[in-house]
């Protein structure tokens, strides 16, 4: 039997929905996708919030620093369709268990918010801890978040191979490392299943890049259209 791949919808459905919104994530569960990725920052009165840029430009019709603006302020942008910017437990009661959430750290300090939420929906909602990955490029952070709930996998994020390939997340006690398509190798698989770690690769979108991938003997892949993976 084939083994299995797991399919990650990126920041939802981004391909479809404007990103990091629930219409994304909806989405993206209606795509079969096996988990959701969303990036989080904390704001300036200390919520979660789901968004991708330091900056709103981009994703709403807002103009400034996402870590400047009131809980308030945010929510009355338009991330896309009409859709508002989620809290990430907005996230979680929309997927209630029916994939992993994937998330990723994106902003300063979010490994203790992150903790915080994640600890309650284990506590109160009946959430497992595999229900979760937590991710990020910022390693001391992702390691602060790992002391505080060691029984959370996360992954160590790559955007290119470091001198000692796989050596970080084995530092980290990560399950996975997420690696960037523009760089991942057979090399770099192999150095990272011989660490016991599982590969998962960003952004992969092309139906040809989605077959190179998997022939990698990946883990999982991050797509802005699950479908096609
Ligand atoms: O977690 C995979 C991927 O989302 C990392 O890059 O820039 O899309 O957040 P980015
Ligand atoms: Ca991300």
């Amino acid at each position: 039997m084939d083994k299995k791949i797991l399919k990650i919808g990126h920041r939802g459905a981004m391909g479809h929905e404007p990103e990091n919104t629930l219409r994304s994530f909806k989405k993206a569960l209606a795509l079969n996708v096996d988990a959701i990725e969303l990036d989080v920052y904390v704001c300036k009165t200390g919520e979660l919030v789901v968004i991708h840029d330091d900056k709103i430009d981009r994703t709403t019709n807002g103009t400034g620093y996402t870590e400047d603006k009131t809980f308030t302020e945010l929510r009355q942008l338009d991330a896309g369709k009409g859709e508002l910017i989620p809290t990430l437990e907005e996230v979680l009661d929309l997927v209630d268990k029916r994939v992993i959430v994937n998330i990723e750290l994106k902003g300063r300090n979010t490994a203790v918010a992150t903790y915080q939420i994640i600890d309650k929906y284990i506590k109160n909602h009946g959430w497992n801890e595999l229900d979760f990955m937590v991710s990020s490029f910022d390693h001391p952070e992702l390691n602060k978040f790992k002391h505080l709930c060691p029984q959370i996998p996360i992954g160590a994020l790559l955007e290119g191979i470091p001198l000692t390939y796989a050596e970080c997340a084995v530092q980290l006690n990560a399950q996975s490392i997420n690696l960037s398509i523009d760089f991942v190798n057979q090399d770099f698989v192999n150095d990272a299943h011989d660490k016991g770690l599982k590969v998962y690769v960003y952004t992969v979108n092309d139906s040809d890049d989605i077959a190179k991938i998997k022939n990698l003997n990946v883990d999982g892949i991050f797509g802005n259209f699950p479908e096609r993976l």
